[in-house]
């Protein structure tokens, strides 16, 4: 089998850190397309770094920036973040065939929508992971909470597609991940959603750790705000809410106590946030299905209000340092 992995953000070099050395004994290919050519052939000669329960391997894996070069494959995972979803498409164009099964790994619930935006061949799958990866440096992951990762179709895939997926699933199984396929993706994409529109936004505004939203009061409810918003808007639009997903998100401030909220950590490096893949989201299947969402409004004007103040907080990190020097 043909596998790519597109993106070599944390998700993706875990999982090509992973999958690597299993496909390589079995005579599978993988390989792991980055758009800029520099730090592709940075990571050709690097590898991947994995970091796990305090252990460091090098993984050495074909990085390609030129999907052109490796032809059609049969399984692509994109993991990129969902702002740059179309882009990634049109560069891995030609590794994508009528029988190519896509999976899509991104975080919140803005990429649903890609077959209308997009005119994709066949019937993507969409994943929600919950593995702890942590991207440290180029190339260097940290694998800290072990997760689930669930993939499934929300449309009707051809038994070859199924037969794919099937196949994907076994062997990031053997590469050591916990892996279902449930039928109802939808709900495990909303539940995930659920926890990401209190606790990311938040901890992003706040510049705190998960942990520090459980301290104050005014933190706590606002977070149970937004996700009780994000709850009716998933209720009115027909998904699943199996459990309490105010007490779920709670429970994740309690159990990743000490994270930096990966929008925080976008915050920190003054990157595009994923707000309006999760807040947003939430706010546009609002307005869908007849619910108001103002907390989750006024939540991403300020996120987007953050995102047009770098330049600015940059100016101000830089005056801190020369006082500090002086
Ligand atoms: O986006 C994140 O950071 C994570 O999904 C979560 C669960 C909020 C933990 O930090």
């Amino acid at each position: 089998m043909r596998i790519a992995i597109a993106g070599p953000g944390a998700l993706g070099c875990l999982l090509a850190a992973l999958l690597a050395p299993r496909l390589a004994d079995s005579g599978h290919s993988l390989w792991l397309l980055d758009h800029q050519q520099e730090r592709a052939r940075f990571l050709n000669t690097q590898g991947i770094f994995y970091e796990t329960d305090g252990n460091q391997q090098q993984q050495k894996i074909t990085v390609c920036s030129e999907p052109q070069a490796i032809g059609p494959v049969d399984i692509l995972c994109l993991t990129v973040k969902s702002h740059d979803l179309e882009s990634c498409l049109r560069f891995c164009h030609p590794v994508i065939t009528p029988q190519t099964l896509l999976v899509f790994m991104q975080n919140g619930i803005g990429h649903l929508d890609i077959k209308e935006r997009v005119i994709l061949p066949t019937t993507p799958a969409f994943a929600v992971s919950s593995e702890g990866a942590t991207l440290l440096a180029p190339g260097h992951v940290r694998h800290a909470g072990r997760g689930e990762t669930r993939i499934g179709f929300s449309g009707h895939p051809g038994e070859q597609q199924q037969q794919l997926l099937r196949n994907l699933a076994d062997l990031l199984r053997e590469a050591g991940l916990i892996v279902s396929l449930p039928d109802d993706i939808l709900t495990h994409l909303w539940a995930k959603l659920f926890v990401n529109v209190g606790i990311n936004p938040l901890t992003a505004l706040f510049n705190c750790t998960n942990g520090q939203l459980l301290i104050s009061c005014a933190a706590r409810g606002r977070l149970k705000k937004l996700v009780r918003e994000a709850e009716a808007v998933a209720r009115a639009g027909g998904i699943n809410v199996n459990a309490d997903p105010v007490q779920a998100a709670l429970a994740v401030c309690k159990s990743t106590a000490r994270n930096i909220s990966s929008m925080l950590q976008d915050r920190r490096r003054k990157r595009l946030t994923e707000i309006e893949a999760i807040n947003g989201a939430v706010v546009k299947e609002g307005k869908r299905v007849g619910i108001a969402t103002p907390f989750n409004e006024e939540v991403v004007e300020q996120i987007k209000e953050m995102e047009r103040n770098y330049g600015q907080e940059r100016q101000d990190t830089r005056n801190t340092t020369r006082t500090a020097t002086e």
